[in-house]
């Protein structure tokens, strides 16, 4: 069941006020830390937390390798508010649900949302622990999308395609990448409802329509366009489909391939966070 636009409002409020009590710092950028970037939230100096049983009206995170924490601190000096584990449709939550701490985020004063996920490769030239930053993606989540928009914004309705990534800070992220020497490519992220694997039918339908697949982040970002808030989203290819492969993807091999590339991401998250862009939140 969906919350009206005045409950849902009502429902952020409160949320918002019990951040507030225990954090009454603005956050620049606020993060979802995904498969991806968990191990992230190591390197945040942390000011307050909360698990999310502990925020009203935030769902539980059960996912492999999701903790389940709202997290408010500093990386490199810049002060962001962090989700340590996201919620995914395929838990049973709704896309309300799912994305209600995005609304929560931005009520916060975030300005930007950077996202994380690890996702399976499809183009042949992926490799397990690359990292590809996603410039487009096809919803086949169901009806996720349509449940998004209570507060219904006409907005987005109205644009015949919508840009849901930030084109300046994908330039930057890609200047930053190859500064750092940190080799990522742009693609199409592919969502699916999960939360099983892909057989291999569906790869090979699936490569015909993007680079990646993954279970999550679409919510999240057409929540975050809604709301205006510029979104850069990575994600952590942490396994690889071959046409003739037989190999099976588990939990755990996505969840440690994603740890062994977790120190590059950090690298680029964290130089996106201290540039003039996000800290001034304008272009240079
Ligand atoms: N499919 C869907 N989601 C995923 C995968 C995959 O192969 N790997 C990591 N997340």
């Amino acid at each position: 069941m969906n919350l009206s636009a005045d409950q849902l409002s009502a429902a952020i409020a409160e949320a918002v006020a019990v951040v507030r009590a225990g954090w009454a710092t603005r956050p620049h950028t606020a993060i979802i830390l995904g498969t991806g970037l968990g191990s992230l939230a190591q390197h945040i100096e942390i000011e307050a937390e909360w698990s999310y049983r502990d925020l009203p009206h935030f769902v539980r995170s059960t996912a492999d390798g999701h903790r389940g924490r709202l997290l408010a601190g500093r990386l490199a000096g810049v002060p962001l508010i962090a989700m340590d584990g996201r919620f995914h449709a395929y838990e049973g939550y709704s896309a309300q649900q799912i994305t209600f701490p995005v609304r929560v985020l931005a009520a916060l004063g975030a300005e930007f949302l950077i996202v994380s996920n690890a996702s399976g490769g499809m183009n042949p030239l992926l490799r397990s622990g690359d990292i590809l930053l996603i410039d487009d993606h096809v919803n086949l989540m169901g009806n996720v999308g349509r449940a998004l928009l209570p507060v219904s914004s006409a907005e987005t309705g109205k644009s015949a395609r919508p840009t849901f990534y930030d084109p300046q800070l994908l330039s930057l992220a890609e200047r930053f990448a190859a500064e750092e020497q940190i080799p990522i490519r742009r693609g199409t992220y592919v969502a699916m409802l999960g939360p099983n694997y892909e057989t291999r039918a569906e790869y090979r339908w699936l490569r015909t329509l993007g680079d990646v697949v993954g279970m999550s982040t679409v919510p999240e970002v057409l929540v975050a366009h809604e709301l205006g808030l510029p979104v850069v989203a990575f994600s952590m290819v942490t396994n690889v489909f071959r046409a003739d492969d037989v190999q099976q993807t588990t939990s755990e091999d996505v969840v440690n391939a994603a740890a062994n590339a977790e120190p590059q991401l950090r690298r680029l998250v964290t130089r996106l966070l201290t540039s003039d862009f996000t800290s001034r939140g304008q272009v240079f």
